[in-house]
């Protein structure tokens, strides 16, 4: 079985890129779901280029695989200007920063995805560079040391975060446009694996498709990734042909269940009512008691667990709650034959 971790991440992956490319919707009209944020975007856009001029810095938040690299593309395209691409871990020193900041042209799209592991010094860096378009450059040291104010390009800033909370409100205040990226419905799931099935020239049918989007954990890049793996089972084990029967089969022999979730979700679960009496228990002490990262639990399971219903994060520790123990207890007895659950 194919460790259902990677399928379930919704951190992009080695091989999500070449095709996650292709898939990607190019303006935002073809862009599926998160339907404010398009319509108030759309609005910010095209006000812009009425005026001819850059629009405003954008700050997009929310969990991975929701398409936050997508729109940050898409602003550009729409806009006809150039992107460059960078993240907060990728600049190191604020020389990192203008290197990038001086080769913009006017009206240019600069993404930095995880705005929020960017460091302190290039962080202060950046607020005149955001407000006022220069970039005050430090050249030598000590008392030789002389201060150039270099002037910037009219950018625009698109900056992404998981985290938003981690964020200075210095930095927050400097955008002018600011959206919360939620997680998709399963009806938005179905057109965008519909969609992609199209693009990727895969022969696909409604239930079959719907199977995938129920179980793609709110995350478009889930949900494609999830066809992908589909796909490859229709190839070998059917005729090519992705339907709900060949959908269904493929996903549970990755070990992904009718909610969409894996073996550390029901372990994680499982430990929380078992182990614990259903919570509070703390982060660090459920994490070694299913033998995971804390991080990866905070970031990748807890946020849909606690979407799903099934978990609630308190001040005194995470707690299942009575779905969690209907569904966890109701999945024991269905596999141990104790009843028929439908
Ligand atoms: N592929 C991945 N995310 C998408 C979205 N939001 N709309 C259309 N296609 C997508």
């Amino acid at each position: 079985m194919p460790d259902s971790r990677e399928l379930i991440s919704s951190k992009a992956l080695p091989g999500d890129e070449t095709t996650e490319v292709s898939l990607r919707p190019l303006v935002l009209d073809d862009y599926i779901g998160q339907e404010s944020v398009k319509r108030n975007l759309k609005v910010y856009i095209e006000a812009a280029r009425q005026r001819q001029e850059a629009i405003d810095h954008v700050l997009l938040s929310g969990p991975p695989g929701l398409g936050k690299t997508t729109l940050a593309h898409i602003i550009a395209n729409e806009l006809n200007v150039g992107i460059r691409i960078t993240s907060g871990p990728a600049i190191e020193r604020s020389g990192d920063l203008v290197a990038i900041l001086t080769n913009l042209e006017d009206r240019d799209v600069l993404f930095i995805d995880e705005i929020h592991r960017l460091n302190h010094q290039a962080e202060e860096a950046l607020y005149p560079a955001m407000e006022d378009f220069t970039f005050d450059w430090i050249a030598g040291k000590g008392p030789a040391a002389r201060t150039y104010r270099l002037k910037l390009p009219r950018f625009t800033l698109v900056a992404a975060t998981t985290r938003s909370g981690l964020l200075t409100s210095p930095l927050r205040d400097r955008f002018g446009i600011s959206f919360r990226l939620d997680y998709y419905s399963v009806d938005e799931l179905f057109q965008v694996v519909m969609r992609s099935a199209r693009i990727l020239g895969i022969s696909i049918d409604e239930p079959g498709a719907m199977e995938i989007a129920k179980r793609a954990r709110g995350t478009p890049r889930i949900a494609n990734r999830l066809l992908r793996r589909v796909r490859d089972y229709a190839q070998v084990k059917g005729d090519g042909v992705i339907d709900r029967d060949i959908s269904c089969e493929s996903l549970a022999a990755m070990g992904i269940d009718s909610q969409g979730l894996d073996g550390l979700d029901r372990k994680i679960l499982s430990a929380i009512i078992n182990n614990y009496d259903g919570g509070p228990v703390g982060l660090s002490t459920l994490a070694a008691s299913v033998s995971e990262d804390a991080g990866t639990i905070e970031d990748v399971y807890e946020p849909y667990l606690m979407q799903m219903g099934f978990l609630e994060r308190t001040p005194r520790g995470r707690v299942a709650t009575q779905k969690a123990m209907e569904y966890i207890l109701g999945s024991t007895y269905k596999r141990k034959g104790l009843f028929d659950n439908p």
